[in-house]
């Protein structure tokens, strides 16, 4: 497993997740290195609900970091890597916040790798 994978994964240890029981970490991860972890926060409002990544991707935005990220996320009690990829929503902020690639894994052996073009194409822009 990657290094980031690792950290996602640990990420994905916080997780308040009493609902789905689905717990993910994701980490945002900048050119120079520097990095910004997340993991979901459910409620009991299901809507209301906090993903990993969009956890990871805010606290990125909140330290005043603004420039392209890579994003790991660990989905550590997915069976199926197919079940690993990130939701709708998160890939529109992914688009916004200039993430050029996500890498999914569901344990040490299984990963995959995607642009943000595969995961995102014909995405919205405000004219
Ligand atoms: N979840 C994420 O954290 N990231 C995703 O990309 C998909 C889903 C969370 C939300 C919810 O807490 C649980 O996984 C089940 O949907």
């Amino acid at each position: 497993m990657s290094q980031h994978a690792a950290e996602a994964a640990e990420a994905a240890l916080a997780a308040y997740a009493p609902y789905s029981r689905f717990r993910v970490g994701a980490v945002a991860v900048a050119p120079d290195g520097r990095s910004w972890t997340g993991c979901n926060v459910e409620n009991a409002a299901l809507g209301s609900t906090i993903c990993a990544e969009g956890n990871a991707l805010s606290t990125a935005v909140a330290s005043g970091y603004r420039g392209p990220l890579e994003v790991f996320v660990a989905c550590i009690d997915a069976d199926r890597l197919d079940d690993a990829t990130p939701c709708g929503n998160c890939r529109q902020l992914m688009a916004e916040l200039q993430v050029t690639h996500v890498t999914v894994t569901i344990d040490g052996a299984e990963s995959r790798r995607f642009t943000l073009d595969e995961l995102m194409p014909h995405r919205f822009e405000l004219p």
